[in-house]
């Protein structure tokens, strides 16, 4: 099971959760240093796990990873496209490098780690793709048109997917988080999150490990009929 920027937050909670049911599971991250702490964590609890350094914009790293990890694990049955970034502003102030590393990273880089794996997934005649999109790829959100962008571009690419590859045995869903606590939200000033917490039915921000368990679910057979799902685990945000 291939998982990427899991070397903190939700990406880490994912392998951290799959690896405790019995998946070996390769953890790809930008940083080098905290995915190989986190990997060797846990491997001290006694789970399989490795780390893989790479960039997901860079297609060149991407298909060098997918080598290794399947020169590591033999098969890959299950990639999990976590790896994102957010680079805000409002439309009259964006840059065109902050369009372009959001798209890079949270569209582009899914794109290059399925299009890496996708013979290994054909030949197996199995296979399962999990994207973590979010709810802005639904309803959009202020200051964050290139995420949005992104990340409803994630779903689509889902739907296609799941279109595509459901006669060759590989289904495709996704995740879209409300609210969860990671550091992407230590960027977010105190009243604007204040303001969406009001907003929770739930009244609370979620915990990666509360989207890890669907990730996981997704992942396995027990989801075997489902394809090109699009989840929110939110809280009740979007109601
Ligand atoms: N936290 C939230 O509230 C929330 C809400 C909705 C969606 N999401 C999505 O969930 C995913 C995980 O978010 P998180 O909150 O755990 O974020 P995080 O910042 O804690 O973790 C993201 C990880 O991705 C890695 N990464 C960044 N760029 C990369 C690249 N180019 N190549 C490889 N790895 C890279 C980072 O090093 C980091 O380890 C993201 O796709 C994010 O958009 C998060």
């Amino acid at each position: 099971m291939l998982i990427t920027g899991a070397a903190r937050g939700i990406g880490a909670a994912v392998a951290a959760r799959c690896a405790a049911e019995g998946a070996r599971v390769a953890l790809a991250d930008l940083d080098r240093h905290q995915v190989q702490a986190t990997a060797l964590a846990l491997r001290g609890e006694g789970r399989s796990a490795a780390a893989f350094p790479v960039d997901v914009a860079d297609a060149a790293q991407v298909v060098g990873m997918v080598g290794a990890v399947r020169a590591c694990f033999g098969r890959i049955d299950c990639l999990v496209n976590n790896a994102g970034v957010v680079e805000d502003a409002q439309l009259k102030n964006m840059q065109s490098d902050q369009w372009d590393r959001v798209i890079a990273v949270n569209l582009s880089g899914a794109y290059h780690c399925a299009r890496s794996v996708i013979d290994t997934m054909l030949a197996q005649r199995a296979g399962s793709i999990v994207n973590i999109a979010s709810v802005v790829g639904l309803y959009g959100n202020f200051g964050q048109s290139n995420y949005a962008a992104a990340k409803a571009g994630l779903i689509g690419m889902t739907r296609s997917w799941a279109k595509e590859l459901g006669p060759k045995g590989i289904r495709a869903n996704a995740i879209c988080p409300g609210l969860v606590h990671s550091s992407t939200l230590t960027a977010m000033p105190e009243p604007m999150l204040e303001d969406i917490l009001r907003r929770v039915p739930l009244g609370r921000l979620g915990t990666p490990g509360e989207v890890a368990s669907l990730a996981a679910f997704l992942a396995s057979d027990e989801a075997s009929y489902m394809s090109g799902a699009v989840i929110e685990v939110a809280g009740g945000l979007t109601l």
